[in-house]
This record gives C-alpha cells, sequence and structure tokens, in this order.
C-alpha cells in the first residue's frame, strides 16, 4: 500500500478500502485458476460463482469510492492478497491425488476469505461509526458473501472431499 497520511478514521477506511478493492481484483484473476485447477465439478462451480460474486463486489466498492470522491489506483496494491495467491499458484503446481489436491485448494481459498472477512468487518465498523449508511448496506453485502462462500467451502470440504482426500492418502500409504 502506498503511504499516505492517516488523520482521522475516514483516511483509514479510505485506506482499507482501497487494500480490499486491489484485493478483490487481484481475485478476479486467482479464481479462474483455481476453477481450472479443481477435479470436484462442485468445487469448480463454486470457484466460478464466487468470481462472479467478485465482480458484484467489486461494482459495490465503485459505488463507494464515487460517493467519497476516491478512486483506487494501482499503487494501491494489497501485498497480502498477493502472497495468498503465489501460496495458492504454488499449491497448484503440487502433484497430489486429486481429493487432495482439492482439499488443499480448499484451504487456500478458505485463508483468502478469512481475511476478506476480517477488511469487510472492520469496514463495516467503521461505516458505522462514520455514519455511513449507504456504504455500510453495500459492506455488508459484501461481507455476506465472503462468509457465505467461506460456508460453501466447509461444506464442500466436509461432504466428501476430506473423506475422499483421506482414502487417497492411505492408498498411497499401502
Ligand atoms: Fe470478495
Amino acid at each position: 500500500m502506498k503511504k499516505n497520511k492517516l488523520a482521522t478514521l475516514e483516511d483509514l477506511y479510505v485506506h482499507e478500502l482501497k487494500d480490499i478493492y486491489n484485493a478483490e481484483k487481484q481475485l478476479t484473476k486467482a479464481l479462474p485458476k483455481l476453477a481450472k485447477a479443481a477435479s470436484s465439478q462442485q468445487l469448480k462451480t463454486a470457484f466460478e460463482e464466487h468470481l462472479e460474486e467478485t465482480q458484484n463486489q467489486i461494482s459495490r466498492l465503485d459505488q463507494i469510492f464515487e460517493r467519497l470522491g476516491q478512486r483506487s489506483t494501482s499503487t494501491d496494491k494489497c501485498d497480502a492478497m498477493e502472497g495468498l495467491i503465489k501460496e495458492g499458484d504454488k499449491f497448484i503446481k503440487e502433484e497430489a491425488a486429486p481429493a487432495v489436491h482439492d482439499a488443499g485448494l480448499i484451504v487456500g481459498a478458505q485463508k483468502v476469505e478469512h481475511y476478506e472477512i476480517a477488511a469487510y468487518g472492520s469496514l463495516c465498523t467503521f461505516a458505522e461509526i462514520l455514519n455511513f449508511e449507504d456504504d455500510l448496506n453495500l459492506l455488508k453485502e459484501n461481507l455476506s458473501e465472503e462468509e457465505a462462500a467461506d460456508e460453501k467451502l466447509s461444506q464442500l470440504a466436509e461432504s466428501g472431499i476430506n473423506e475422499a482426500a483421506e482414502v487417497g492418502a492411505q492408498r498411497d500409504f499401502d
């Protein structure tokens, strides 16, 4: 992130908005790679659906920037998301049994979701304190989509991918 002088909570709010905006932008490039790498059709679909949601989340953030008279620039890079995506890219190339590979993709994606949940949670708190009602509604929509995406990934892991991964792992040890 670019170094700005942060004097007020609103400055910090804008700073964090720029961070998550850039994080979402990076994610739109990473999600298609995750969808391609997934073996389970359900997991592929989950990544594809989250890509669509991510695009809507970016439009909501655009609305907020427009209202604030601010815009995010390419210098506002989210280093954390870059790191998470780099780890994901590295994992995609790992050789693993298909179910084990899918379980690993889920771990990586959930790390991303948790980062975003933390970011939107804080942004909602700031918007509430600053009395930015419209922003708060938009940010809450993003937050609940991230929570739902995280929950969906947990369900997929619990509903068989981890179990299949365990069987796969046992076979490898036989
Ligand atoms: Fe997102």
